[in-house]
């Protein structure tokens, strides 16, 4: 029990670096106490001791804003940070080495007996406020962002976002269009899903028409340059509308 306690300890130092000592960590840390209520709540669960684990969880979650049912696996060096509104269902099974933040809620999307609440994989992260629902994997190392309504399964190491969560992978070093094509995703976040929408599909051929033709301004631009006609105050013009620009707008 206390290597136990010593792991969950270094947990919190490992993934919290506003953490500066052994103590503050036991007096301070929501996320520390619910886990050692739970795992109280869990063996009582397992001895058929039900009301009595449901009550020491119902402690817990009084104690510290953290509703974990006492059915709940979970493995070793979990941490939850700041813990508030975190909720995680009877069937939830969690490995090593995971991390939620406040808010997170590992659900059920049925009201049938049986699996019916998560499998998170050794590594996962859950950013704050995601809610992870029904009895799908979130694979080794994944990484779901906050905020997100994660429905369906998470390849491991994949990052998900969104609602619903849509696969984004880590390879930062591939140009925006490479992503998108590799995703499937259309230029300006029309879905392929929102493809059977007709204003999405109307809006998904204005935009593709402004593209080509930004294209053709822009080959047109090169071709009088190269011909030495003074074109400044065109070529001004056309860099107004320039899908850079453009961005550099959006962005501000
Ligand atoms: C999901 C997450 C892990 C992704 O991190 P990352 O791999 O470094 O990804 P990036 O920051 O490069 O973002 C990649 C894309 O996803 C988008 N994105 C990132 N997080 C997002 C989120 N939570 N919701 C929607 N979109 C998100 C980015 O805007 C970016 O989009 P773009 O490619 O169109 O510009 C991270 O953003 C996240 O949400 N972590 C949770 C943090 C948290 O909850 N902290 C609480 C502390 S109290």
């Amino acid at each position: 029990m206390f290597k136990s306690i010593r792991e969950d300890i270094a947990s919190v130092f490992d993934r919290d670096p506003a953490a500066r000592s052994t103590w503050e960590v036991i007096t301070c840390y929501p996320g520390f106490h619910a886990l050692r209520f739970h795992r109280l709540a869990h063996a009582l669960w397992n001895m058929k001791l039900r009301w009595l684990g449901r009550w020491v969880s119902n402690m817990g979650r009084w104690m510290t804003g953290i509703e974990i049912h006492p059915g709940a696996t979970i493995g070793r060096r979990f941490f939850i940070d700041h813990g508030m509104g975190v909720v995680i269902g009877e069937t939830a099974e969690i490995g090593d080495d995971v991390t939620l933040y406040h808010g997170v809620t590992l659900g059920g999307t049925s009201w049938n007996k049986g699996k019916r609440h998560p499998t998170l994989q050794n590594g996962v992260v859950i950013g704050a406020g995601a809610k992870v629902l029904g009895p799908i994997i979130v694979g080794e190392g994944a990484k779901i962002g906050s905020n997100a309504v994660v429905v369906k399964d998470v390849p491991p190491g994949a990052s998900a976002v969104g609602i619903p969560a849509r696969i984004i992978m880590g390879d930062k070093d591939k140009s925006r269009e490479e992503k998108a094509a590799k995703l499937g995703f259309s230029a300006y976040a029309v879905t392929s899903k929102a493809e059977d929408d007709p204003l999405a599909k109307a809006l998904q051929g204005l935009l593709d028409h402004s593209v080509e033709q930004d294209h053709r301004l822009e080959q047109l631009q090169r071709e009088i340059e190269g011909m030495k006609v003074r074109a400044e105050d065109d070529r001004a013009v056309t860099d107004r509308f320039s899908p850079g620009r453009l961005r550099q707008v959006a962005d501000k």
